[in-house]
């Protein structure tokens, strides 16, 4: 038997497209970084010099990073754990876990990553879909085969639809779930009400929440994020982290966003919700196009011949936006608010142009 996994046919590597003259509407970033590159070389400069060279390994675990990210979600700082982005996270999971012989339930459609770090090949993978409108039912989730899965990976607001949970949904899901229940809130912050559920962390000790600074902190490049459980489930994960995954200097500048840009982040997260909600009226003016209403900080839209429309911005307008063929609703695309409202104008003014050539009567030869 071959150590190569049979699966690797069927897998494509991850394609970045790097060139950053596109308008990158597609990996649902920030439009606002919260530090300038003056400000990023002076807070480096002004740490200690130790912790500050490059040829020592970085704190395992920030501690005064730790403490500064508990703060900010009013949880202990034993119950948050630093990873490398909250990709780590997820991978960190599925790998501290013997998948072997059980069961994962993912929601469908969701961020792609829980199936491809949960799944394996002697791991069985049951879908909990979504409906027509893109909402969880209750009759789904309550599925037997749901309900005994030994992990429950649940999204909110969930990519790529943007929906959100119900609470009351997820806390019954809580009480009645015997297994591990994953809560990914990469897009928490841009719900104005609250809806995350890491005050529940010392009522379920099963409950283990993703939490990431790349989304609403604008700190993608520097790939920090954090599980958020109770003590047991954090000392269990630890175990299971390759050491110093995050860099130090990624570890220095977050703990100072946290503590000194809390009010540029809430502002600039205020200013993509209005822009996002804009953005989904003018969408759902354009003949052809169905809006999903979002809780995050991109849109979701339905559209017939959606992978020709993702082609055709990016060739014809340089606009890189993301294609999805989703269940039980066909084509769409997931645009993401990461540029100011003039360039996004001009995302829409591409929009329209190429559903009204699609929809104009072809010329007679
Ligand atoms: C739902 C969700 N979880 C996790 C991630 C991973 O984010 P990161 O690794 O940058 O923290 C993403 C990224 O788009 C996401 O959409």
């Amino acid at each position: 038997m071959s150590i190569y996994r049979p699966i690797a046919k069927n897998l494509k590597r991850w394609q970045s497209v790097d060139d950053f003259s596109y308008v990158r509407l597609h990996q649902n970033e920030s439009p606002t970084s919260l530090l300038s590159p003056a400000e990023i070389a002076q807070i480096l400069k002004a740490h200690d010099t130790k912790s500050g060279e490059i040829s020592y390994y970085p704190y395992m675990q920030s501690e005064q990073l730790a403490e500064a990210y508990a703060q900010f979600l009013k949880v202990p700082t034993h119950s948050v754990l630093m990873t490398q982005g909250s990709s780590e996270g997820i991978r960190l999971i599925a790998e501290a876990l013997d998948r072997a012989g059980k069961t994962i339930a993912i929601l469908a459609p969701s961020f792609f990553a829980f199936e491809f770090a949960f799944s394996g090949p002697q791991t069985t993978v049951v879908r909990v879909l979504l409906n027509e409108n893109l909402e969880l039912e209750r009759s789904e989730v309550f599925r037997p085969d749901v309900m005994n899965a030994d992990v429950l990976i649940l999204c909110s607001p969930n990519n790529p639809t943007g929906g959100l949970l119900s609470k009351d949904l997820i806390i019954e899901i809580l009480d009645t779930h015997k297994g591990l229940v994953v809560l990914d809130e990469a897009y928490m912050e841009y719900v104005p009400k609250d809806e995350s559920f890491v005050s529940f962390i010392d009522r379920y000790e099963n409950l283990a929440i993703l939490r990431t600074m790349s989304k609403a902190w604008g700190l993608a490049a520097l790939r920090v994020g954090f599980i958020v459980a109770g003590p047991k489930l954090i000392e269990y994960f630890g175990k299971f982290q390759i050491p110093y995954t995050v860099s130090m200097h990624s570890q220095i500048l977050a703990d100072y966003v946290l503590r000194h840009r809390r009010p540029q982040m809430e502002a600039a997260v205020a200013s993509t919700i209005e822009d996002r909600d804009w953005v989904e009226e003018e969408l759902a003016n354009i003949p052809g196009i169905r809006v999903y209403k979002s809780h995050a900080n991109f849109c979701l839209f339905a559209v017939e011949n959606g992978l020709d429309m993702e082609n055709k911005l990016f060739s014809d307008h340089k606009i890189l936006v993301k294609y999805f063929p989703l269940p039980r609703v066909g084509d769409c695309i997931r645009l993401s608010i990461s540029v100011d409202r003039k360039k996004l104008e001009d995302v829409l003014a591409a929009i329209a142009a190429i559903q009204a050539a699609k929809n104009a009567p072809s010329k007679a030869i």
